[in-house]
């Protein structure tokens, strides 16, 4: 049937026409409003249903549409289609988010930010589910829950507590590698375009011949690194509690295009059994001196979404989205994170999210999933076909997409993730590397992070920070002590 030509005026959900959008039905001038407005009925019902869940982490955020294009040839490491030839172009969307805060948080707030990238290739969607930092808080995932409780709202005074944050990082020392990237200048980025990304966690690369290489992904900024400090997110935040959204989408609109540049380290894979680190340690970074950083292309942002809530808080990333040539690692965080992000999308979004547009691959999606809620498609090309293996032409698994296996070996049992583990050196070699105005910068940010924190509490964090660095601690303590805080001492008391 031919789709009919329809006048353009408003009308119900059900298309029929609407001839007063102004006053309510009613029995009278002065009312009551008859039950019969069912257009009065529509209109609010739908307004209760405007909000789904934010997400649990990663409320606040911002994205746009854009291209990837590769300049440089890595098709010795990956078969992975989306690299297969210099200039080959996808399409993708990103989100960039804060961490803690809530969907109406400040963007200009101190907190690590998320780096989402959906890359729309031919053989499904990839998505690089990362952060603005190379490393992370925890490196089991059985932490993960805990540490979010203490970087959201205390159950009784319903505001953020500094004392539940420095309690647990004190008790997780692993954490402070990436507490001093977020107490360093690098914890208040202008704007999403002035930031780097990373996937953070080890992947892994599969080529034509079935190799296994571990790669890291980083995504270098084009608009420099530009960082706001305390004092100037503080006064921004009086003006203004969306200095991202304007400047991502005020800039795209202008025609200015923002840019990355992709790039990957590469491990062989037999390396991972003698490097002097754990390469799945999520906690540590791969020097760059023993595994360079390798161009592959260029990642541009070149539209902004028509609807947000559509495109953006619609989007679904799962870093279980991985396409043929790209797969997992060991790495006991990341594998958390293969199951965690599809069930929050099954709880946020609805059963199938992956048909929403934003998330919908470019590709044909075959699968044999059926009914439930959202079922507004038919992907069974023959109805016959409904159920696998079957007789009637239905898609079939794709045994030429097998990949190596993974060498795994080990009793089961919950390991200690401490034992053998230094927390410190890599902390140390980043505070090393900061020049003396952001060594104190970043002492200074520690310090006043720690107000209202108890004591006991500071004393155990600053043994850790002495660990560190002697130079680290002291210059927390000289802060503590320029804040006005009571004496501080370092006890040896750790737990
Ligand atoms: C969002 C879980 C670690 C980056 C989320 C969401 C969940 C989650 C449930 C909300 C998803 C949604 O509703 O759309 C976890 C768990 C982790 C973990 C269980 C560890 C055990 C990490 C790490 C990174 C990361 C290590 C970065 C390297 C992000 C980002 C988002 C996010 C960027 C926002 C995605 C978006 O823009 O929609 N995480 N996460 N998470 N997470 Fe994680």
């Amino acid at each position: 049937m031919s789709e009919q030509k329809c006048p353009f005026h408003q009308t119900t959900t059900a298309g029929a026409p609407i001839a007063d959008n102004q006053n309510s039905l009613t029995a009278g001038p002065r009312g009551p409003v008859l039950l019969q407005d069912y257009q009065l009925i529509e209109k609010l019902a739908h307004q209760n249903r405007e909000r789904i869940p934010e997400r649990v982490v990663h409320a606040k955020g911002w994205g746009a549409h854009g291209t990837f294009t590769v300049t440089h040839d890595i098709s010795k490491y990956t078969r992975a289609k989306i690299f297969s030839e210099v200039g080959k172009q996808t399409q993708l969307i990103t989100r960039f988010s804060t961490v803690a805060g809530e969907l109406g948080a400040a963007d200009a707030e101190r907190d690590v930010r998320g780096f989402s990238v959906k890359f729309y290739t031919e053989e499904g969607n990839w998505d690089m589910v990362g952060n603005n930092t190379p490393v992370f808080f925890i490196r089991d995932p059985h932490k993960f829950p805990d540490f979010i409780h203490t970087q959201k709202r205390h159950p009784k005074t319903h505001l953020r507590s500094a004392t539940a944050m420095w309690d647990y990082w004190s008790l997780s020392p692993e954490a402070l590698h990436q507490v001093t990237i977020l107490m360093s200048d690098r914890g208040i980025p202008v704007s999403p375009m002035h930031m780097d990304g990373f996937g953070s966690h080890t992947y892994s690369f599969i080529n034509a011949d079935n190799e296994r290489f571990w790669v890291k992904f980083h995504f270098k900024t084009r608009q420099g690194k530009v960082n706001h400090s305390n004092a100037e997110a503080a006064k921004l935040i009086g003006e203004t509690r969306e200095s991202y959204q304007e400047a991502l989408f005020g800039t795209i609109e202008a025609g200015q295009y923002p840019k990355w540049d992709l790039k990957v380290q590469i491990m062989p894979e037999l390396d991972a059994d003698t490097t002097r680190y754990n390469p799945f340690d999520l906690t540590k970074v791969w020097p760059h001196a023993d595994y360079p950083l390798i161009p592959v292309g260029t990642m541009e942002l070149n539209r902004n979404p028509d609807n947000y809530f559509m495109d953006i808080e619609q989007a679904a990333y799962s870093p279980s989205n991985i396409v043929p040539g790209i797969g997992f690692s060991p790495d006991k965080v990341l594998q958390a994170r293969i199951f965690a992000y599809a069930d929050a999308h099954r709880y946020r979004l609805g059963t199938h999210y992956e048909a929403l547009p934003v998330n919908a691959p470019k590709c044909p999606a075959n699968h044999y999933h059926a009914d439930g809620s959202m079922r507004f498609f038919d992907n069974f090309k023959n109805p016959d076909a409904y159920y696998e293996p079957n007789s009637f032409g239905g898609p079939a698994q794709a045994p030429e997409y097998r990949e190596p296996p993974l060498r795994i070996s080990g009793d089961a049992d919950r390991w200690n993730h401490r034992e053998g583990n230094d927390d410190y050196t890599q902390a140390g070699n980043l505070f090393r590397l900061f020049d003396a105005g952001e060594q104190r910068r970043t002492c200074e940010n520690v310090a006043g992070s720690m107000k209202g924190v108890p004591q006991f509490i500071i004393n155990r964090a600053l043994v850790h920070f002495d660990r560190i660095d002697p130079a680290y601690g002291a210059g927390i303590r000289k802060a503590l002590s320029h804040g006005g805080d009571a004496k501080v001492q370092a006890t040896r008391d750790l737990p």
